[in-house]
């Protein structure tokens, strides 16, 4: 696609930022400043019904440039030691998410749920298969889309997470609502380890942000197709880079973030009041592990040489989704591009 004159000067200034961060001169503080800054940069925009102002991002983006340069100056010295947290992916990605999903509030979190109909909806998708069906989430979370998935009408939903710390904030959630969790079952499990008997078991497969965190993503896309019965609907969301610099800035927020331990972002960010919605996704952003981007073709390639069919994409989305903004305005195109597609499909 013909690039925009000011995507050209961010993709600049993002590299000037990341060079910096490269550096070893910033404190801990000043890094979580800067990554919260550009997150809202890139972000902030997204929530208004109003194409974005590449200007104004290039100019926000020079405002971040001309500080990190005064503080690299101002600071010539590193005093700083590297304690990044060390830790195995797997169970930094277990406690990631546990904290991570704490963080939102309960209108968060019940939001969060509905966007999943609204979605499919705003697709022109029917979601009447959810009617009565057994419902598998792979990768539950919260279990905030089990939850949902009970209120369009799931007889039953059995979310899977192979973190502990996730499934007890699932748990504490679900208290608040005794009647949908009756339906609910939370289960320990890896989704590269589960049982026989969910073979061919389930109505509904859901992996929602789920696929593009794990080492060999085609084993979680496999593992969908072997739950389903025949005829069955599944459903994913995958991050999607097509070349813009949205994925640029998350770069660079991860590389900013790098030496900093997870606790002391977390407390800084709360320590600044940032809203526990934005800490989240600071946090998930910047932190997991294994964070894959794929290109459409290749989803759409590998569910179809898994066996999958009637795959379709997603077009419509709820206001901050980077499907429907590029639809809806040129600029959000040139800046977010598709940054996330989903799918729904069968078996
Ligand atoms: C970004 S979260 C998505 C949560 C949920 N689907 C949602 O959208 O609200 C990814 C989840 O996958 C879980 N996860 C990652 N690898 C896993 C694995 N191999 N088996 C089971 N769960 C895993 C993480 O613990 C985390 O809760």
């Amino acid at each position: 696609m013909e690039k925009n004159r000011f995507v050209k000067e961010i993709y600049g200034l993002l590299e000037i930022l990341t060079g910096s961060a490269r550096q070893s001169g910033f404190s801990w503080d000043f890094r979580i400043f800067l990554a919260h800054r550009i997150f809202r940069i890139f972000s902030a925009p997204r929530f208004v019904l109003q194409p974005v102002d590449l200007e104004q991002v290039v100019n926000q983006l020079k405002d971040c440039v001309d500080l990190t340069e005064k503080i690299l100056i101002a600071k010539k010295k590193n005093k700083e030691a590297d304690i990044a947290d060390k830790r195995d992916p797997e169970i930094s990605m277990q406690y990631l998410y546990g904290l991570a999903w704490a963080q939102q509030s309960d209108r968060e979190y019940y939001h969060g749920a509905s966007h999943f109909a609204d979605r499919l909806l705003n697709s022109n998708l029917d979601i009447s298969f959810l009617k009565g069906a057994k419902c598998l989430d792979l990768g539950t979370g919260h279990a905030r889309y089990a939850l949902a998935m009970v209120h369009l009408g799931a007889i039953s939903v059995v979310g899977i997470d192979f973190s502990n710390y996730c499934l007890d904030e699932a748990r504490r959630r679900l208290n608040f609502y005794p009647k949908e969790a009756g339906k609910i079952k939370l289960l320990l499990k890896d989704v590269y380890k589960l049982p026989k008997n969910m073979n061919g078991a389930f109505d509904f497969v859901c992996a929602n942000g789920f696929i593009h965190h794990l080492p060999d993503p085609v084993r979680g896309w496999q593992a969908m197709f072997d739950c389903l019965k025949k005829g069955g609907h599944a459903f994913t969301f995958v991050f999607a880079d097509g070349g813009t610099p949205w994925w640029r800035a998350i770069d660079l927020m991860r590389e900013l973030l790098r030496p900093v331990p997870l606790w002391f972002s977390h407390k800084t960010l709360e320590g600044y009041e940032v809203s526990g919605n934005q800490i989240f996704n600071i946090l998930d952003y910047s932190y997991t592990p294994i964070q894959h981007r794929f290109e459409r073709g290749y989803v759409e390639d590998t569910l179809h040489n898994i066996g999958f069919r009637e795959i379709h994409f997603l077009t419509g989305g709820v206001i901050h989704d980077s499907v429907l903004r590029s639809r809806l305005f040129e600029t959000d195109r040139q800046l977010y591009g598709n940054s996330e597609i989903r799918y729904l499909f069968r078996k």
